[in-house]
């Protein structure tokens, strides 16, 4: 008797999130809309590969492996220093999609995934406007 899997890491496991992390720095290096949020990141991308997958077994349901780590799950400190408004939010969430549709994700793991990781994406989110980097220049005085 096969049971339903209740959790995205039930359904990916450890090496899956991995495959997840490693296509989604590889997609947001390559990819033009995503350009705004690579800028923001150091040249070398591995270490982050490990963190985000760190951080997102334990947050899929698996080990909690960030935490072991680092003592703490909370992403406020680290994304402190970067300004993530709407855009970059959505930047975020276009490669994670991109990510998904690459490890060839179940239609059952991305609908299980969507709302959530919106959620946990605008969490991060500590600007309510775009930067002024990626709003129009000719547009002196914005309401
Ligand atoms: C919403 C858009 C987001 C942007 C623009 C963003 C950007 C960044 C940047 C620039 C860093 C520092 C990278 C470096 O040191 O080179 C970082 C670190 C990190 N981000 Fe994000 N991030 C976003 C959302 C998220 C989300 C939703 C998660 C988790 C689900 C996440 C997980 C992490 C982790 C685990 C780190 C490493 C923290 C550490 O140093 O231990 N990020 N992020």
């Amino acid at each position: 008797m096969s049971t339903t899997p209740q959790t995205p890491f039930q359904i990916l496991g450890e090496v899956g999130v991995r495959a997840l992390c490693d296509s989604f720095y590889d997609i947001m290096d390559r990819l033009p809309e995503a350009a705004g949020i690579r800028a923001l990141h150091a040249k070398d991308l591995a270490p982050m590969k490990e963190k985000l997958a760190d951080y997102l077994i334990g947050w899929m349901g698996g080990p909690p492996r960030y935490a072991e780590k680092h003592g703490t799950v909370c992403m406020t400190e680290p994304h402190a220093p970067y300004h993530i408004g709407p855009v970059e939010r959505d930047q975020w969430l276009l490669c994670m999609d991109k990510a998904l549709q690459e490890i060839g994700a179940s239609d059952e793991l991305v609908h299980m995934l969507k709302v959530p990781m919106f959620r946990v994406a605008d969490a991060v989110r500590n600007k309510s406007r775009p930067s002024s980097a990626t709003t129009n220049p000719n547009i002196i005085a914005a309401g």
